[in-house]
Parts: C-alpha cells; structure tokens; sequence
C-alpha cells in the first residue's frame, strides 16, 4: 500500500494536527504527515510535530502583507517540494483564495467546530451556547473556496449540558474532533469518497450519522 503524502497547516497549538500524526502511526492507516505548514513562527504546533520527527515549514503571512497571492503561492511551493498529495486545515487561520482551493480540488480538508452548516466562522461555542440548543459537534469537509461550507466528509456531535461553559463544550467537542478527522482523512486516503452534487457518499451510501461517530465514553 502507498500512503498518501498528507500536509497538515496550522496556526497554533496544533492538537488536531497531533491527532492525525497520532493515527498514521498505524501500519494500516493509508496516510502519512509528511509536512506540517504553519502560517505563524511561534506556532505551538510546530514544536510538537519537528517532536515527532515530521518536517515543517514555516510560510509567515505577515512578510507577504497583503500579497495574498504571494502568500498562496509560496505556501504551494512549499507543499510541492514535499509532494503533498493531501492537505488538512487544522485551526489554520487564513481564508484561502479560489486560486490556491482549486490547486487542491477534493484534496483539501478543514475541520470545523460545529455541526456545519449552523455556526460557521469564529466563536462557534460561544454562539452555540448563547443559541440555547440543545447538540454541538464538529465537521470535517471538502474546501470549497466560500468559507466553511464544502461537502460533509463527517460530523460528530456532543449535547450540550445545563452548565456547560465556553471552556467546558470546546473541550468536549475538541475530544469529537480528535477523532473524526483521522476518521475523514483515511477514508479520502482510501479513495472512498466521492462526491456527488455537492454531497460526500462514502462507498456508495451516504456517510454514517452523527450518533454512530459520536464516541459513547465522551466525558
Ligand atoms: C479547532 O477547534 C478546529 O476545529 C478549529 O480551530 C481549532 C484548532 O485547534 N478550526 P488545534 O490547533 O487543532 O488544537
């Protein structure tokens, strides 16, 4: 079996980013972390994973000021000098433009904390909690270049608590996210997915829902 040359871009303490390096350790597992990116020097994440033994690059986007496109295209030199084959956004805070999305057309992967559509951009706990309602999650999908909102590959989902915090729910939700990305990223590895109208099928059949993902031990 080949395994498929994964990127993972990050801006801060890279703890999803942990977790997929964490699963490839599997023989079976059909990816490999061949690179972590960071758009930030001082990134947590980056200590962690030169830790593990994985490269990294550091593509500073403050140097290229507003030369987005000068920021895109280095970060892609950076990924074609490694031979990425698969990129996973984990708590990479820079919107991408359609130009550097369609370099990656179905190999470009987020994870979101919420259960997408609902709650899409920054302080989605928060929201989550000030909306009253009653599940949260997190969503691992396709980049598409409108923000947050490519093809579902899965979700997982958390009930929020009468006394839940902002604090208390992130945390919950970050132990669902933990796993369902290196749910998502084997099976784009797998060549599992394909997506039709929009939509990931998996197999042939529409993706497992939320409760099947959802870990019964979850605190
Ligand atoms: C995660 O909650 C992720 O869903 C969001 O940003 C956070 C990043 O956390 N996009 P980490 O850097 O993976 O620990």
């Amino acid at each position: 079996m080949s395994r498929k040359r994964v990127a993972v871009l990050i801006s801060g303490r890279g703890s999803n980013m942990a977790a997929l390096i964490e699963a490839a350790k599997a023989k079976d597992y059909p990816a490999q972390i061949t690179l972590v990116v960071s758009n930030k020097p001082d990134a947590g994440g980056l200590v962690t994973a030169r830790t593990a033994g994985i490269a990294t690059e550091v593509v500073d986007h403050a140097r290229y000021g507003k030369d987005r496109a000068g920021f895109e295209r280095a970060l892609q030199a950076a990924l074609e000098k490694h031979r990425i084959e698969i990129v996973c956004l984990a708590g990479f805070m820079r919107l991408l433009t359609p130009w550097f999305v369609g370099q990656w057309q179905n190999r470009l992967l987020n994870i979101h904390p919420a259960l997408l559509p609902a709650f899409k951009g920054l302080d989605t706990h928060k929201r989550a909690l000030e909306a009253g309602i009653k599940m949260h999650g997190a969503t691992v999908h396709f980049v598409v270049p409108e923000m947050d909102s490519g093809p579902i590959i899965a979700q997982g989902a958390v009930a929020v608590q009468p006394d839940d915090t902002e604090e208390k729910l992130a945390a919950r939700v970050l132990g669902v996210e933990h796993r369902i990305y290196p749910l998502a990223l084997k099976l784009l590895a797998e060549g599992q997915i394909r997506v039709e109208n929009g939509h990931c099928l998996i197999d042939g059949v529409p993706v497992p829902d939320a409760a099947e993902l959802t870990p019964s031990d979850l605190p």
